[in-house]
Parts: structure tokens; C-alpha cells; sequence
């Protein structure tokens, strides 16, 4: 499995590697994450599993909800189901392997009959390939594309073999009726779906097809929805969320946006990932500022240290501008905790690049990372670049790379200790009396508490231990 440092839990925009490190938690769920009822027909049941970064979270969250309103009944195994999904990612090519063996398991099986299907980013990528890799595949749809699930949902029960969905050039956002969200604590909401960047390593622009925003009455709505069914906490999602441009004509900037969501009575937390360092503008770090419901936490992919790598990536900034950035934020009364992400090993890298990232590093001192090897993607402008970086070569950056970042959080998590942070309870271990939940700035605290039915509330942590990963604390009673 591809190395990452995985040290904020499940925040952020990213592979499921990147979110393996969950602590041991069983969470009950909440009255809103009950299954919205659906019609009265009962269509059959279905099985979606998911792979990716937040966005797909979500996406198949909007699916099933569109399954359901449709009758379906998710079940937990594909056994069980009558219609089986996987929502992909292609971000790197070991995530894109993982449905390949996923369909290689009902290879000369006797599941004629039921409908498999492919979802999300290695269905656009692929397209019909799939139907040649895996004949079994009925339905083959790109996440630009769900829109017209229902319409193709209708095709395969009339008795139709194949359908696809591949158009990327839609201007429509994935919006539904019912939403089935599987996290009862934080509540995701699209606001900008593709990317318009052209990052030279990257998929997603061919994925996720060109960048489109939500309309900010119909976010403030559905926020406003959300608060009404007990969400306290709410994810603005978009791999540029910060690009945000409200296709409405009250125009509103991404700041006001925020300021406009945190105000939405019920709301306590407000977070956005990803931002992108070209489009963080001043007035970001302002709202933040002025506003405790937005949470002191920015996600701020660097990628590398060197100019001149970032201009073979196609970033748009230099070290230099993203430097500006960091001295923004560090700059106001709060404090915000920024991380990162970060490529090793891109066609060109010299070991005096690398150690430019690692003088990054020292100089921003992250709260957190999550590092990749390069992988060579399709579609990519970066892949006639050859990757002449040796896979060993990339391993050996990554693990300097974890091993610097990890000292850094060790020392900043160690000055921590003594301080008092207000936590949402969102896991509850097997161990007596042990509770885990995020800060403000998303640290995972596990913390000791002899109270009872702590899920869901908010409780102060008076952090009494730390590691490079989390925090450890017990209840301020
Ligand atoms: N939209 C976000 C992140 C998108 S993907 C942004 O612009 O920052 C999440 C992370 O995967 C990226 O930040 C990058 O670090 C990593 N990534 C993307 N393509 C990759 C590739 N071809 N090889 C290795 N890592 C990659
Ligand atoms: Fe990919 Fe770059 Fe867009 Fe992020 S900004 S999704 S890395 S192309
Ligand atoms: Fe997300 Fe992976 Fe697609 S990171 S956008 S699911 S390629």
C-alpha cells in the first residue's frame, strides 16, 4: 500500500489510505442519518462502496439517496444486493487498481442477473474499457454525469445490458432531493464541483469534467436543512473550494459565503476543503478571523518546495507566493492550523528540490501532512515527462519527508499539553469511558469522560498527553 502520513483524521480531500488512521470508535447513529422513506415500490436492494477523497464521500451519499427515493434498500455485502456500485478513484494508479480487483472478484461467478456497475473517476477515465476488462458491467457513469442516474437506472430495469454516462462538459450540478449521509456529526456539501486548474500530474480536471459552482440560495438552504435535522457541524466541499463563484445574482465572494453558512442558526462549526494557494485570498483569513464558527483549520496543498518544480506542475504559485499565503494566516489574533499536501518524487525532482520541500517544512511548520509518490496518471500533461525517479528513490523521499513532519508535530503537539479545547464527540471506543472527536482545528483528541451519551455534544478536553498523530485528554467536567 502507497506510504502517506496520515495525521488529521478523515478532514481531508484525499485517498482512503489517507484516512485509514481512524481511531477505534463505534459510533451510534444519529436520528438524521436514518434512511429519508422512500416511495412505496420496492425496487431491490443495493450495495455502494466507495473509494476517494471527500467529494465521492459525498457523491455516493447523493446516489443513494437517489436509490432510495427510487425504493431501494442498501444493504451491507454485495451478496445481498441486486445492484452493485463502486464510486472510484483514479487520483493515483494504485487506487485506480483497487476496483479492477474488486470486479475481479465475480469473474465466472453466477451473479448474472445482477447490475454492477462503476462509478466516479475511473469510469470517466476509463469509460467503455471497463465493459471490455469486466463484461459483467452494466453501468459505467462519471460523477458529471449522475445527474441522469435516474434515467439510466430506468434503461437497465427495462431490460437494457449497458449504459453510460461520460459527458464531461455539463454545466449542472449534482443536486438531489434526498441526501442518505452516513457521517451523523459533520454534514458534507458540495459547493464546486470539477476543477479548472490544470496541474500537470492531475486527473481530476478530466475526471470531474471543467469547475461549476452551487447556487449560494440553494447551499444556504440546504444548511439551513441541515441544522433543522441537528447538524451542528457542516464540510463546504470542492477540490478548489476557494474558486467558489456564485453563479447567482447576489455574486457572493467564498468569505461571505462562509460568514453567510456560519450564521445559519444552529450552525456551531463551519469547515471547506480544499483551497487552492492561488485563489486564498486576504479576505479568507479575515472571515476566519472575525467569525469563531468558521474553524481555525486551512487546508493549503503546497505540493513541493521549489519554484521550479511547482512551475513544472503547473501550480500557478511559487514558494515564494505561498510563503505569502502562510504569513496571512499566521498574521491574525486566531490561531489557524494550516496543512498540506505533498508530491515526492515528480519527473525532475533533484535531491536539491526535495530539499527545498524539506526547508518548507521547517519553515512553516504544518500541523499536519499527507505526502505521495508520484504516479504517472493518463490523460495528464506530466506523463510525457517521463518519470525517471526510481520507485526506491521516491520511497526514501517520502519516508525523510514523514520522518522530519513527524518530530514537527511531535514538538507543536507537545507545547499543547495543558490547554483546553472544545471538542465534538464523535466516536465512542469499546473501552470504558473513552471518547474521540476533532478540535476546532480538526486534531483528533481520544480523551477519558465518566459521562454517558456524549455523541454528538460538544465537551472542553484538557489535553493531558500527545503523540505526533493526536491528542490525549480528559472531560473538564
Ligand atoms: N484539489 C486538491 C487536491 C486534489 S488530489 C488540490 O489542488 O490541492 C489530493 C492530493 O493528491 C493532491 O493534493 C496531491 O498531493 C495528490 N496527487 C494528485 N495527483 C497525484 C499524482 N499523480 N501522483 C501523486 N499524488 C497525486
Ligand atoms: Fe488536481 Fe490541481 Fe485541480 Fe487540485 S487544483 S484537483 S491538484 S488539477
Ligand atoms: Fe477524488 Fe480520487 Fe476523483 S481523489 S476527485 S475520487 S480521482
Amino acid at each position: 500500500m502507497e506510504k502517506t502520513i496520515h495525521v488529521a483524521l478523515e478532514t481531508l480531500i484525499g485517498t482512503p489510505s489517507q484516512r485509514q488512521a481512524r481511531p477505534e470508535v463505534h459510533a451510534k447513529p444519529h436520528p438524521s442519518s436514518r434512511s429519508p422513506r422512500s416511495n412505496e415500490r420496492d425496487a431491490g436492494t443495493f450495495f455502494l462502496e466507495t473509494f476517494g477523497c471527500q467529494m465521492n464521500d459525498h457523491d455516493s451519499e447523493k446516489v443513494a439517496g437517489v436509490l432510495v427515493s427510487r425504493g431501494y434498500t442498501q444493504v451491507q455485502t454485495p451478496a445481498d444486493a441486486s445492484v452493485i456500485l463502486y464510486n472510484t478513484c483514479s487520483i493515483r494508479e494504485k487506487a485506480a487498481q483497487k476496483v479492477f480487483s474488486r470486479l475481479g472478484e465475480f469473474r465466472g461467478t453466477s451473479d448474472a442477473g445482477k447490475i454492477i456497475g462503476v462509478l466516479g473517476c475511473v469510469a470517466q477515465q476509463e469509460g467503455e474499457n471497463i465493459f471490455n476488462r469486466a463484461p459483467w458491467v452494466s453501468l459505467v457513469c462519471g460523477s458529471a454525469s449522475y445527474r441522469k442516474l435516474p434515467e439510466m437506472l430506468d434503461k437497465l430495469e427495462a431490460g437494457d445490458r449497458r449504459v453510460t454516462g461520460l459527458d464531461n462538459d455539463t454545466d449542472e450540478t449534482f443536486e438531489t432531493e434526498i441526501t442518505r449521509r452516513d457521517n451523523p456529526f459533520r454534514a458534507f456539501l458540495t459547493i464546486i464541483e470539477g476543477c479548472d486548474k490544470a496541474c500537470s500530474y492531475c486527473v481530476v480536471p478530466f475526471t470531474r469534467g471543467p469547475e461549476r459552482s452551487r447556487a449560494s440560495d440553494s447551499i444556504l438552504r440546504e444548511v439551513r436543512e441541515l441544522a433543522e435535522l441537528g447538524y451542528s457541524e457542516v464540510q463546504l466541499l470542492g477540490q478548489t473550494v476557494n474558486s467558489y463563484k456564485d453563479p447567482t445574482s447576489s455574486k457572493m465572494k467564498f468569505s461571505e459565503l462562509l460568514l453567510a453558512v456560519a450564521d445559519v442558526p444552529g450552525i456551531r462549526r463551519v469547515r471547506f476543503t480544499t483551497s487552492h494557494p492561488r485563489d486564498f485570498t486576504p479576505d479568507i483569513v479575515a472571515a476566519i478571523d472575525a467569525q469563531p464558527k468558521l474553524c481555525d483549520h486551512v487546508h493549503l496543498p503546497v505540493q513541493s518546495g521549489s519554484s521550479e518544480v511547482l512551475r513544472a506542475m503547473a501550480r500557478t504559485y511559487t514558494r515564494e507566493e505561498y510563503l505569502e499565503r502562510i504569513a496571512l494566516i499566521r498574521a491574525v489574533k486566531r490561531e489557524i492550523s494550516i496543512t498540506t499536501d505533498i508530491i515526492v518524487g515528480f519527473p525532475g525532482e533533484t535531491e536539491e528540490h526535495f530539499q527545498e520541500t524539506l526547508r518548507l517544512l521547517e519553515e512553516v511548520r504544518f500541523d499536519a501532512l499527507f505526502a505521495f509518490k508520484y504516479s504517472p496518471r493518463p490523460n495528464t500533461p506530466s506523463l510525457a515527462m517521463n518519470d525517471p525517479i526510481p520507485e526506491e528513490e521516491k520511497s526514501r523521499r517520502l519516508a525523510v519527508l514523514q520522518k522530519v513532519q513527524s518530530e514537527i508535530q511531535s514538538a507543536r503537539h507537545a507545547k499543547m499539553i495543558g490547554q483546553t479545547m472544545e471538542v465534538l464527540v464523535s466516536g465512542k471506543s469499546r473501552r470504558e469511558n473513552r471518547w474521540s472527536g476533532h478540535a476546532s482545528s480538526n486534531r483528533v483528541l481520544n480523551f477519558t469522560s465518566p459521562h454517558q451519551d456524549l455523541l454528538g455534544t460538544y465537551v472542553n478536553v484538557l489535553v493531558t498527553d500527545a503523540g505526533p498523530a493526536s491528542l490525549i485528554g480528559e472531560h473538564v467536567l
